[in-house]
């Protein structure tokens, strides 16, 4: 197969359409979507707080029966109808039936997940520069709490940080898919690995490292409970970028002779390998000088420099940080733009550049409740939430397992074990009934019912 850019032509209509055009190219976007700042303030976390080893044996359990039946159907769907969430729903729904509302609460969800994830990733921009004029270069947690309270504080500078993130992925975004997304993600996965495994190594040879591989691997059977295993399945939801169309999406790019479950394998344990990699490069540094683990924000922008302004070499290995740090967010960020991008182009017959532009445009005034949640609208509040909380609730609680869930039944009682069957085995090509067999069994009775219980346990129902 050529590495150069192929138009992939739409058995539908014959129209050529932009689309991953190498094997690693597909694996490169993917995993950039999969990987983000989950892995880097979330997982390591999540997983040493609720029981070590005894965590990542439940979370690889929901992987394999909630995250990846849901992210295979999301594909395939996607790839068979070659469009983008919205048509690809319904082109391939039974006329009269509006499964077409699941694209449309996706590219709702987008919207939302992207308005306070780019605010995050707008301050780990800034912490870049910070990071490199030595501002955050303190061992002193007040020190540290008090720059990023300045930062958060300040409404120009969280507003322009965030429109400068989301020009930057509208700038590539607009070079298309092929040489935009792939080209990008190309560059930036093994970076992201080299810059994991070169702090990894370094925080491994701190003094004192065992305590932190300890918090994170140690099993702690004890810790396991039913709230635990929903904690797991969440987050695998989020990790795998499930529940939105924005796999949907990618499948409609991905090449016709790519192998959805092997690759979809592939893309779910390298994210996981980034995870624990993460994890081995905060937690033995943070317990080597003491510090106490977090989670989220506080983690991520007051305990980590402080860790680095701690160690040798602490400057220059903070800089790569916050760099590795923006890497994965912008392959992340990416793939939640594509979404209405696409809708528009596909929907619309928008030209990319101005489906872009729009798409930018909306999310800078969007976005900007998000960028002001901490400042100017502090005290505006819908149900006892700033727009930020807000944002992150209806998405990961609502709608995205909703998403889920009607991507299962879709697929299981709607599309059919022929058609997915067709779709997952290259229309014969490859020889992978069992596999097909065990997807659609799940997708048909198990997995939505798996969501559906995280989904009551999250709104406090259950
Ligand atoms: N998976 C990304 C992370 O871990 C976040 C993400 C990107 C996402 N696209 C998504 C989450 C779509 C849900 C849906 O940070």
């Amino acid at each position: 197969m050529s590495k150069q850019t192929r138009p992939v032509s739409n058995e539908a209509t014959g129209n050529s359409r932009d689309g991953f055009t190498s094997s690693f190219g597909v694996l490169a976007a993917t995993l950039g979507s999969a990987v983000g700042l989950g892995n880097i303030w979330k997982f390591p976390y999540v997983t040493g707080a609720n029981g070590g080893a005894g965590f990542l044996v439940v979370y690889l359990l929901a992987t394999l029966l909630v995250g990846l039946p849901v992210m295979i159907a999301e594909i395939s769907l996607g790839r068979r109808a070659k469009a983008d969430a919205i048509t690809t729903l319904r082109t391939l729904a039974p006329s009269g039936q509006k499964w077409w509302l699941v694209g449309l609460s996706g590219v709702i969800a987008a919207f939302l997940i992207t308005s306070f994830y780019s605010e995050v990733a707008a301050w780990v921009f800034a912490y870049v520069f910070k990071a490199i004029r030595g501002d955050i270069l303190s061992s002193d947690p007040a020190v540290t709490s008090a720059a990023f309270g300045a930062l958060i504080s300040d409404p120009w500078q969280s507003l322009l940080w965030q429109w400068g993130v989301l020009l930057l992925m509208g700038g590539i975004l607009a070079f298309g898919v092929a040489k935009g997304i792939e080209a990008v993600t190309k560059k930036l996965m093994p970076l992201l690995f080299i810059l994991l495994i070169v702090i990894g190594i370094r925080s491994l040879m701190l003094p004192g490292a065992a305590a932190g591989l300890a918090f994170l691997f140690t099993p702690d059977w004890s810790k396991l409970s039913a709230s635990v295993v929903l904690v797991a399945m969440g987050l695998a939801f989020f990790k795998l970028s499930i529940g939105m169309g924005t796999m949907i999406t990618y499948g409609s790019y991905f090449r016709d002779e790519q192998n959805i479950p092997a690759t979809t394998f592939r893309v779910m344990t390298a994210d996981l390998f980034v995870s624990m990699l993460a994890g081995i490069a905060i937690f033995p540094a943070v317990f080597s000088f003491g510090f106490q683990p977090a989670a989220g924000p506080s983690l991520l922008f007051i305990t980590i420099p402080a860790v680095f302004a701690s160690m040798p070499f602490g400057h220059l290995l903070m800089v790569l940080f916050f760099v590795l740090s923006a890497v994965a967010a912008t392959g992340a960020m990416l793939s939640l733009l594509e979404v209405p991008v696409s809708v528009m182009v596909g929907r619309f017959a928008i030209s990319r550049p101005v489906a872009t532009a729009i798409t930018v445009l909306l999310l800078a005034l969007v976005g900007a409740s998000c960028a002001l949640s901490n400042n100017t609208l502090a005290d505006t509040k819908l149900f006892g939430m700033t727009f930020f909380d807000l944002f992150d609730y209806l998405s990961s609680n609502i709608l995205l397992p909703l998403g889920g869930i009607c991507i299962c039944l879709f697929v299981g009682w709607i599309w059919g074990k022929e058609q997915l069957s067709a779709t997952l085995s290259n229309h014969g090509v490859l020889s992978n009934g069992k596999i097909v067999s065990m997807v659609y069994l799940l997708l048909k009775f198990i997995t939505p019912v798996l969501i559906a219980l995280v989904m009551l346990k999250g709104l406090g129902w259950l």
